[in-house]
């Protein structure tokens, strides 16, 4: 076994080789008793995520905000939320973040604004504010319906009708999200004056909401009625989404945030649109016009929980990126199901496994690395508008949202009054203090398996060998130099046995087996995943 225990990686930049871990900031830690989370109680919890090892932190936004969508409605660019602390308190964060070793990549939200964005209120004024075009604008159909056909997001018209001047307004989202006009060089302008704003504070990156929003149809024409739409699926879902997402034009000002990034070295954007991974690789851009550096790959989210499906998807992936472009896995955020509801909490040490040792930057949601799975809200305090809008579908995000539960105590540590959500009720296995304190814990296995990405350059950087399924066994190879290692993810609730020439066992979900020697077969227990390194040129081991 020759594991290097601190590679050098020259030639791939930190945000390649890293793990990143979301933070919800409403959820982390409260710090001033208000039951919400805040940045001095993110800054409080550093420590741990040091020792979780992760490398970079993602903040959902902690601008200055009405927060009817929670943050993702942002009035001023370049403020903090009092509810989150000040820009002092971000500044202290920053540094702290730094001084441990790991890079701060912000959140930002170009599509929308607030409603209650001074650059609104002031085109909302009149027909003929100056700032009147920094928005979308359509007169009423003659019988006083909306422009066209468009749905929001978020359930019913994207369109709210401005009383004060008679006009339309477009939002992808809520009412109290307008839409600006990207067409419009001034939007630009001020969006890249924003952006600067971070960049020299120091962030090491952002995040970018909803880019494939960013233009609409310049025809505004309707759209076609969506092919699977069938009764029980909720309205919003009756059109597709054609003229209002994923425009070439998009991809400009794309281009535009790069240039503005890489001239200040070494950081990151990383891009969100929920598209078909096909769509997905347009984001990565063109040497002429570079996209983001990491468009998510959010498709592990929808995989059906199978070892075949999951084989070919990873393939496809793979095959999919265009040379030099580097791939990325995501396993849960704030706006999908806890990954452990979705795939049941016995495969969740299994999911662990495979997003962590996946080729391609991992993206870790808080508290997935507890196995927190979706919280019951009850109906008095939902909170969340899509769901408060388009109820009864599944759509709801709070109960992903709730709070990172820290100790076996009342709010779990989190706050000493109230908290906005209520915690997880399985608080007594489910809580960091507790779990830290077990080897055989969930949040050990993720650090363990942090720790192991990080000192083998096969798992943090190295290429696939074979990517294939046996019956209900995930099995894949990452090479890098003469080191090869196989994955091994069993997906069944049986025992499994399958062919190995030889090879050593790394890490186990299943308790400690690191150091068995393997010759010619290799027991899988249920829904266990093993790492095992396997002699670089080992004959090809066959299926069962
Ligand atoms: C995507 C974000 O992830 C989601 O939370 C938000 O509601 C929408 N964009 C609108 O900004």
């Amino acid at each position: 076994m020759s594991l290097n225990l601190e590679p050098e990686l020259d030639g791939f930049a930190w945000w390649q080789r890293g793990v990143v871990y979301q933070i919800y900031p409403r959820s982390f830690q409260d710090s001033n008793g208000d039951g919400v989370g805040d940045l001095a109680g993110i800054t409080r919890r550093l420590d741990y995520l040091r020792w979780l090892g992760v490398d970079a932190i993602w903040l959902s936004p902690v601008y200055t905000s009405p927060m009817a969508d929670f943050g993702y409605d942002v009035s001023d660019y370049t403020g903090i939320d009092p509810l989150f602390g000040t820009l002092g308190d971000f500044d202290h964060l920053l540094a702290e973040t730094h001084r441990r070793g790991m890079k701060l990549i912000m959140d930002f939200v170009p599509n929308h604004t607030s409603d209650q964005h001074p650059w609104f209120l002031e085109a909302r004024a009149s027909k003929d504010s100056p700032k009147r075009d920094w928005y979308i604008w359509r007169d009423p159909m003659p019988s006083g319906a909306p422009p066209n056909n468009w749905l929001s997001e978020f359930g019913g018209a994207a369109w709210t009708l401005d009383d004060i001047t008679g006009q339309y307004y477009y939002h992808a989202y809520l009412p109290q999200q307008p839409d600006l006009n990207w067409r419009n060089p001034a939007v630009r302008d001020a969006v890249h004056t924003a952006l600067r704003f971070w960049l020299d504070r120091g962030v090491d990156g952002f995040r970018l909401d909803t880019i494939h929003h960013l233009f609409e149809d310049e025809a505004f024409r309707d759209n076609p009625p969506n092919p699977d739409f069938r009764v029980g699926l909720a309205p919003t879902l009756a059109f597709t989404r054609t003229h209002q997402v994923d425009l070439p034009e998009v991809q400009d000002v794309i281009a535009g945030f790069r240039r503005i990034t890489d001239a200040y070295g070494a950081r990151v954007l990383v891009g969100e649109a929920y598209l078909p991974l096909e769509k997905v690789m347009a984001y990565y851009g063109t040497p002429e016009r570079p996209g983001v550096h990491l468009p998510f790959n959010f498709h592990l989210i929808g995989a059906a929980w199978k070892a075949s499906f999951i084989a070919d998807l990873i393939a496809h992936y793979d095959g999919l990126l265009p040379p030099g472009r580097w791939p990325n896995w995501v396993l849960g955020n704030h706006d999908r199901a806890r990954v452990a509801s979705r795939v049941e909490p016995a495969n969740a040490p299994l999911a662990a496994m495979l997003l962590l040792t996946l080729r391609g930057t991992p993206t870790l949601y808080y508290g997935d690395e507890l196995g927190l799975t979706n919280v019951d809200i009850p109906p008095e305090r939902v909170r969340d508008p899509w769901e408060l809008r388009v109820p009864g579908f599944g759509f709801g995000r709070d109960p992903v949202r709730t709070p990172m539960p820290w100790d076996n105590t009342r709010h779990g540590g989190f706050t000493n009054s109230e908290p906005w959500l209520p915690l997880n009720s399985d608080i007594g296995a489910k809580n960091v203090e507790t779990q830290r304190g077990d080897p055989k814990s969930l949040l050990r296995l993720v650090r363990d398996l942090i720790a192991l990405r990080r000192r083998t350059p096969a798992l943090s950087v190295g290429s696939y060998g074979i990517i294939e399924s046996r019956g209900d066994v995930l099995v894949y190879e990452r090479l890098w130099g003469g080191q090869r290692l196989t994955v091994f993810l069993n997906f069944a609730a049986t025992t499994v046995y399958t062919p190995l020439a030889q090879g050593a066992v790394l890490l186990s979900t299943a308790g400690a087996r690191a150091g068995e020697s393997v010759n010619n077969l290799l027991c899988l227990r249920p829904h266990e995943g093993l790492v095992v390194e396997t002699p670089q040129h080992a004959e090809s081991d066959e299926t069962p």
